[in-house]
C-alpha cells in the first residue's frame, strides 16, 4: 500500500470514531512512523512498509477507542520542547504556558539565582521548561504520584536540567516541610469539579489520572487549601503563578481578597479569553 493511501484510510477511519482533527491525526501518525516531520509527510511520501502500515493500524485502532495521542506516541509538546508523557501523568495543555509566559515578563534577567517550588508537577514542564530559560535558578519539584515524579525525572535528564531540580514524593494537603522559603511558586493542581466529570471528552476521563483531575469537592478544594498554606513557602515580595478552572475566577478572587498574605494579584486571560491564570504577590 502506498503512504498517501495510508494516510488517507487513517482519516476515514478517525472520522467514522468521531475524532475531529482525522487529517491532522492522521498525518501526525504516519509522520511519528516514519521519523520525518509532519510538514514534509504527505509531500515526499515513501513507500510504506508492512511494519509500517501495522504500526499506523495499531495507532489508528487505539486512538479509535479514544485513548489520547500524546498517550499513543508517547510525547507532547509544551513551550516548544517535547515531554515524555506516560498515562501517569496528565497530558500538558497549552492553557499551562500562560504561567511560563508571566513568569517570562516578570523575571526578565535570566541570570537571577531564583529558588522556585512547583506543587503538583505531573511530568515536570513547569520546572523543567523554566529551568531551560533560567540557567542559575534551582526548582523543589513535588507530587504525591510516584510514578508522576519517575516520569518528571526522566524529563529533567532528557532535557540535562536534572542537577537543578530536587522531586520530592510529598502530598501538598498535608504540611510542608521545605528548605525555602521560594522566590516564587508555581502550581497547576487539580481543579475539575468530580461531579462534572461525564461531562469530559472520553479522551480525558477514560485515560488521563483522576488524581491530576479531581480538586476535591466542587472541585475547589485544593486550590482554596493552596492558597490559605503556600504564602508561608514564599519570601515577602514573591511571586505566585497558578491555574485555575475557567469557571473558579470569582472565587479565587474572594478568597484572594479574604487572604492577609497577598498585597496584589490579578486573575490573567488565557488566549482563548478564558481566565486561567492566578498571579498574586506576597506582601
Ligand atoms: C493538573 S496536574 C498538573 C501536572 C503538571 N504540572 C502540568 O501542568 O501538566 C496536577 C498534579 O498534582 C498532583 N497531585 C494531586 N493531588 C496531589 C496532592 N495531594 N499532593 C501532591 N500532588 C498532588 C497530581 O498527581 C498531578 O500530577
Amino acid at each position: 500500500m502506498d503512504c498517501l493511501s495510508l494516510y488517507q484510510n487513517g482519516v476515514d477511519r478517525l472520522l467514522e470514531c468521531g475524532i475531529a482533527d482525522a487529517e491532522l491525526e492522521s498525518s501526525l501518525f504516519l509522520a511519528f512512523i516514519l521519523d520525518v516531520p509532519r510538514s514534509s509527510v504527505l509531500l515526499n511520501l515513501p513507500r510504506c512498509t508492512k511494519k509500517h502500515i501495522d504500526f499506523f493500524n495499531a495507532y489508528i485502532d487505539r486512538r479509535c477507542q479514544h485513548e489520547p495521542f500524546a498517550y499513543i506516541v508517547g510525547c507532547q509538546e509544551f513551550w516548544s520542547l517535547e515531554f515524555k508523557v506516560t498515562p501517569d501523568v496528565l497530558i500538558p495543555r497549552p492553557e499551562t504556558e500562560l504561567i511560563i509566559e508571566h513568569f517570562s515578563s516578570i523575571f526578565t534577567e535570566k541570570n537571577t539565582p531564583l529558588q522556585v517550588l512547583d506543587c503538583g508537577t505531573g511530568s515536570g514542564v513547569l520546572p523543567i521548561t523554566l529551568a531551560t530559560l533560567y540557567p542559575q535558578a534551582t526548582f523543589t519539584a513535588l507530587d504525591v504520584s510516584a510514578k508522576a515524579l519517575r516520569v518528571a525525572r526522566e524529563n529533567s535528564k532528557l532535557h540535562q536540567v536534572s542537577e537543578r531540580i530536587v522531586f520530592n514524593q510529598v502530598d501538598f494537603r498535608q504540611p510542608l516541610e521545605f528548605d525555602g522559603p521560594f522566590d516564587v511558586i508555581v502550581s497547576n493542581p487539580p481543579y475539575v469539579d468530580p461531579a462534572t466529570f461525564a461531562e469530559l471528552q472520553d479522551d480525558v476521563v477514560h485515560f488521563e489520572p483522576h488524581l491530576a483531575l479531581d480538586g476535591k469537592g466542587d472541585g475547589f478544594v485544593i486550590v482554596d487549601h493552596l492558597l490559605h498554606t503556600l504564602p508561608v513557602h514564599l519570601k515577602d515580595g514573591g511571586h505566585l503563578f497558578m491555574e485555575i478552572g475557567f469557571d473558579q475566577q470569582q472565587r479565587a478572587e474572594e478568597l484572594l481578597r479574604s487572604l492577609p498574605f497577598y498585597g496584589q494579584y490579578k486573575v490573567h486571560k488565557d488566549h482563548a479569553g478564558l481566565p486561567r491564570m492566578i498571579h498574586a504577590v506576597k506582601v
